[in-house]
């Protein structure tokens, strides 16, 4: 009993460190297409109500991200870093009208952040998933979403003001 659980315990921390590592060399290994359906499963950094736009955004960040928010080392945020911010249009929910909650999906966007791929956009890569795939952005489409982050320069770019810290 004592052998498989202590078998298992590796096994275990084995594949957390592949993970890990994953995250951590893909955006600098690939461009093009790459597989970040995970962005479900990532803890929040924030949430956002754009009220010209009527939509509801969900921040949220992979194991490094949101390792650097809880720490505060986001001066810059480090190489691997992937924020996801899932948009939705609001509604008003259908048994209590003073609340405004999610409706229809819209769209999910990402900052991936590699600063020798991307130094050309302050180390951030701008991308969006088309279901389970993560597109990065050609670069004038990406020049675009630069130049209105650019206002939150002395936040390395984001605007997201990170909650759990
Ligand atoms: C018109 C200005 C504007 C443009 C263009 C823009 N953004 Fe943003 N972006 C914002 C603002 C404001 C926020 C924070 C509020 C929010 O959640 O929408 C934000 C937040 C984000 C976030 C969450 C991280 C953060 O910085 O807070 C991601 C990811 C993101 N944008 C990706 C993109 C991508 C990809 C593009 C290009 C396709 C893009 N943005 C273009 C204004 C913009």
């Amino acid at each position: 009993m004592k052998t498989s659980s202590m078998t298992l315990g590796i096994l275990v921390a084995g594949l957390s460190a592949v993970s890990i590592a994953a995250y951590a060399e893909t955006p600098a290994g690939q461009g093009g297409k790459m597989e970040y359906g995970e962005y479900k499963d990532w803890p929040v950094l924030g949430v956002s109500h754009r009220t010209e736009k009527n939509t509801l955004r969900a921040i949220v960040g992979n194991e490094i991200a949101i390792k650097a928010a809880r720490s505060g080392n986001t001066q810059p945020w480090p190489d691997g870093s992937i924020i996801a911010k899932v948009v939705w249009k609001q509604r008003v929910h259908p048994h209590w009208p003073s609340a405004i909650v999610p409706g229809e999906f819209s769209a999910a966007e990402a900052m991936v952040k590699d600063s020798k791929k991307y130094a050309e956009t302050g180390g951030w890569g701008f991308g969006h998933w088309e279901g389970r795939k993560l597109v990065m952005n050609n670069k004038e489409k990406s020049a675009e979403c630069f130049a209105c982050h650019m206002p939150v320069k002395d936040a390395d770019y984001v605007y997201t003001l990170p909650v759990y810290q």
